[in-house]
């Protein structure tokens, strides 16, 4: 029997203490307990006594993620982990996710690196298919919204009888900035490369993490959308997105895995959304006008000061039809907060309290967002804050 309904693992780090916060002063506190872990009994500590002062205290477990038998203990204890310990492929979460998928125990993280989700589901998704573990990885902005926006598109289009092959999302609005960790986990991936740990054509294959799958054309890049461009379903001017490698691999996975392949799928980002972030920034100084400067170069445990988590928000639409195009659908996933850290922090404990309390489809794997709780997630992320956090609207 678990003695904690949650256990958040890596609680000392930038996202970690945000994350412990939110589920300190959660309006369903009283719903679950809760334990933070890490590998440092001091700042655990610290980490602590703020979410005690903050609304609940949470237990404190000292675990090592490289010894197995630590992280065994760890994952024995709970009923849901939440892992924000990464660069993930770098802090051996495929040690908690194996004792996961083996105990049935559910988890979620916040990795982008798909080339360690390839690995999870090369090694954990039959286990954890037949334990009942849902492993739900990328469960921050990357890719939440782009995630079940896709879903929430097709559940519309096959409203209306329509069957989605060709689906696309732009971000019409992401303004934040990046920490320390992330800017770790970015360099991660030339780390892993050097390393030769990880197949090559892992980098290149926009289907990395749907293996098997059938794919929709042999044409279709990582992202779609590979230059500027104005788009007429969308009537915006889309660009590349630097997010887009880690959303799209994501999304083709939850096609793969709820049968809605061949379908193609692109994200771009549009003009205004850049422009906005460049007013952000410059309106304010970079930081140095409110006294708190957005740091360039961010170290572990460091991020973007607090005046901008809130001034942050993102939006992103999308748009999916049927081959013959005479049948589409058009939805808009929006959210206050900046998307990395405040937004995703957000999501993520939602995610986690989802995986505990809501009603959610029993299937177990290495899943999405979308494929985990799809519709459950969705309605509880509407719901939060009084709505004032997230909102899911059909606009066509
Ligand atoms: N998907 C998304 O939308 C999204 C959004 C934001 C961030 N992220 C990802 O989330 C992760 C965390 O970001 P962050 O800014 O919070 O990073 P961070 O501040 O550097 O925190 C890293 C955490 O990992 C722990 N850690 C360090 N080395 C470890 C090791 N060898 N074994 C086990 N734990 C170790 C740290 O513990 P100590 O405090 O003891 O050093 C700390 O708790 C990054 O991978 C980032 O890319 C994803």
């Amino acid at each position: 029997m678990p003695t904690h309904d949650i256990v958040l693992h890596g609680a000392t780090g930038f996202v970690g203490k945000i994350v412990a916060d939110y589920l300190a002063r959660h309006p369903e506190a009283g719903r679950f307990s809760w334990a933070i872990a890490g590998r440092n009994p001091e700042k655990l500590a610290r980490v602590r006594d703020t979410a005690a002062a903050r609304g609940t205290e949470p237990g404190v477990l000292v675990v090592q993620a490289a010894d197995e038998e630590s992280v065994e203990a760890m994952v024995s204890s709970a009923a849901v982990i939440l892992n924000v310990a990464g660069p993930f492929s770098e802090y051996h979460a495929d040690h908690i996710v194996g004792a996961c998928a083996r105990s049935g125990t559910h988890y979620a993280d916040l990795s982008g690196e798909y080339w360690y989700q390839r690995l999870l589901i090369d090694e954990f998704h039959e286990q954890a298919e037949s334990s009942g573990a849902k492993i739900v990885v990328a469960a921050g902005v990357d890719s939440i919204p782009s995630d079940l926006g896709v879903q929430f598109a097709i559940e519309q289009l096959a409203a209306k009888d329509g069957r989605a092959r060709h689906a696309k999302s732009l971000f019409t609005s992401y303004a934040g900035s990046f920490s320390g960790g992330t800017r770790r986990s970015m360099q991660a991936r030339k780390r892993i490369e050097q390393s030769g740990t990880y197949e090559p054509g892992f980098h290149t294959d926009s289907y990395v993490l749907a293996p098997g799958a059938q794919r929709s054309h042999d044409g279709e890049t990582v992202s779609g959308w590979d230059s500027r461009r104005f788009d007429t379903d969308l009537r915006r001017f889309g660009n590349p997105f630097f997010m887009a490698p880690i959303n799209t691999r994501v999304v083709r996975r939850s096609l793969a895995l709820d049968g809605h392949l061949p379908c193609t799928y692109e994200e771009g980002i549009s003009t205004a959304a850049l422009l906005e972030v460049l007013w952000l920034y410059a309106s304010r100084g970079f930081g140095y006008f409110v006294g708190a400067p957005i740091p360039m170069k961010p170290k572990s445990g460091e991020g973007l000061p607090l005046w901008l988590q809130r001034a942050g928000r993102f939006c992103v639409r999308v748009h999916v039809t049927t081959d013959d195009r005479t049948q589409a659908a058009l939805v808009e996933v929006r959210g206050a907060g900046d998307p990395g850290y405040l937004a995703t922090s957000k999501m993520f404990s939602e995610v986690g309290l989802s995986l505990l309390l809501d009603d959610a489809p029993a299937r177990g794997g290495v899943l999405t967002p979308a494929t985990a709780l799809g519709p459950v997630l969705r309605r509880r992320l509407d719901e939060a804050e009084d709505g004032r956090f997230m909102q899911f609207r059909t606009l066509k």
